[in-house]
């Protein structure tokens, strides 16, 4: 495993670090607490170090397994969680310090932590960012030692730019992945000059760049790669970044006559993101363990040709870019 330093964080993270939206098994199924200690367990083991979770993951029980297993290991872990998407209705006006007090206190108990790593502001309202006494308050948490550092989880490039204002945002996660360029054109060069971490989220697009769904793969009622395609549920971005299905997998059919020794493109996927220094870690999700040796182990050995990288940009350019470009 590679390290690589988060912005100006004291922290070192892994590359291949780990998100849990799906931890306890594929979304719609049920939290599975067997299966989200083994893929812990085993990421661990692996070299993860840093581990993604959000208070709203199948109701508080992503965060309940995520601490469990970080305080029974001898490794230090960092733990990255979010705050602000259990405020409903989700506008600004709704949003005030004292609720998001106390949704990282609640936070803090379902970890069995007395101080979060990182804690990110979850894709609040874009008038949230004008809102400086909301990131005051995390300089309060900061200096009671509930907090050590503050990011935020962005849903477009522009609040990316806006939120790094702030000089308490040590962070920001964002999608950057085959099907989602456009912070590598606006955000990256401001995000390294002020030495702020890049982590990487829905990196594999929602599964769809692994190249392993075809047109008649279905999802549970309960996954939003079923219910959010529109985005009913949620912004539409965060579910195959944004890209219509069909599309997506013409494009991944592209990619993979390019690279047809790869029985899953997740490895290549993955690589590719990591070819951008700017970029502090990613965060992969897998419902299962087999994914997770492929995200972690096989995206290591994967070289990228000169050839194939200007081929991959001409898949995003002619078949992609329009569709997701100037939405994000
Ligand atoms: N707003 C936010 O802040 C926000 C939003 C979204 C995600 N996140 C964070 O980012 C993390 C990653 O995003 P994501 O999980 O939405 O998307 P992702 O990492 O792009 O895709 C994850 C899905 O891809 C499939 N997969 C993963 N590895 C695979 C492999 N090697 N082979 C085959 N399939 C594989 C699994 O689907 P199946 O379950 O179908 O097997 C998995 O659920 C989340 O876990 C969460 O921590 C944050």
């Amino acid at each position: 495993m590679n390290y690589r330093r988060l912005g100006k964080t004291d922290l070192h993270v892994s590359e291949v670090s780990l998100g849990t939206w799906q931890v306890g098994g594929r979304w719609g199924s049920g939290f599975d607490h067997q299966n989200a200690e083994q893929i812990l367990r085993q990421a661990i083991a692996d070299g993860v170090n840093f581990i993604d979770t959000a208070d709203v993951y199948e109701a508080g029980e992503s965060e309940i397994a995520v601490g469990r297993l970080v305080n029974q290991s001898s490794e230090e872990i960092y733990i990255a969680t979010k705050c602000g998407r259990r405020i409903s209705p989700q506008i600004s006006e709704a949003y005030t310090p004292s609720i998001l007090r106390k949704h990282v206190e609640d936070s803090l108990g379902r970890l069995q932590v007395e101080r979060i790593d990182l804690i990110q502001l979850h894709c609040p309202p874009t008038e949230v960012y004008y809102r400086p006494e909301i990131f005051g308050l995390f300089e309060d948490l900061q200096r009671e030692g509930k907090i050590r550092h503050l990011g935020v989880s962005v849903e477009r490039v522009e609040e990316g730019i806006k939120a790094i204002e702030y000089a308490n945002v040590t962070t920001v996660q964002i999608i950057y992945n085959l099907f989602r360029q456009r912070p590598a054109d606006y955000f990256f060069d401001l995000a390294a000059a002020r030495d702020v971490g890049v982590i990487v989220r829905v990196p594999l697009a929602s599964g769809l760049l692994t190249g392993t769904y075809h047109k008649d793969t279905t999802f549970l009622d309960g996954d939003h790669r079923h219910g959010n395609r529109d985005g009913e549920w949620f912004d539409k971005g965060e579910t195959f970044a944004g890209v219509p299905y069909e599309l997506g997998l013409e494009a991944v059919s592209r990619i993979k006559a390019l690279f047809p020794e790869l029985p899953n493109l997740a490895p290549l996927a993955l690589r590719w993101i990591l070819l951008r220094d700017e970029v502090s870690c990613i965060i992969p999700g897998v419902s299962k363990m087999s994914q997770l040796d492929s995200n972690l182990n096989d995206s290591q050995g994967i070289k990228i040709g000169s050839d194939q990288l200007a081929e991959l940009d001409h898949i995003y350019e002619s078949l992609i870019k329009a569709h997701v470009h100037q939405l994000w």
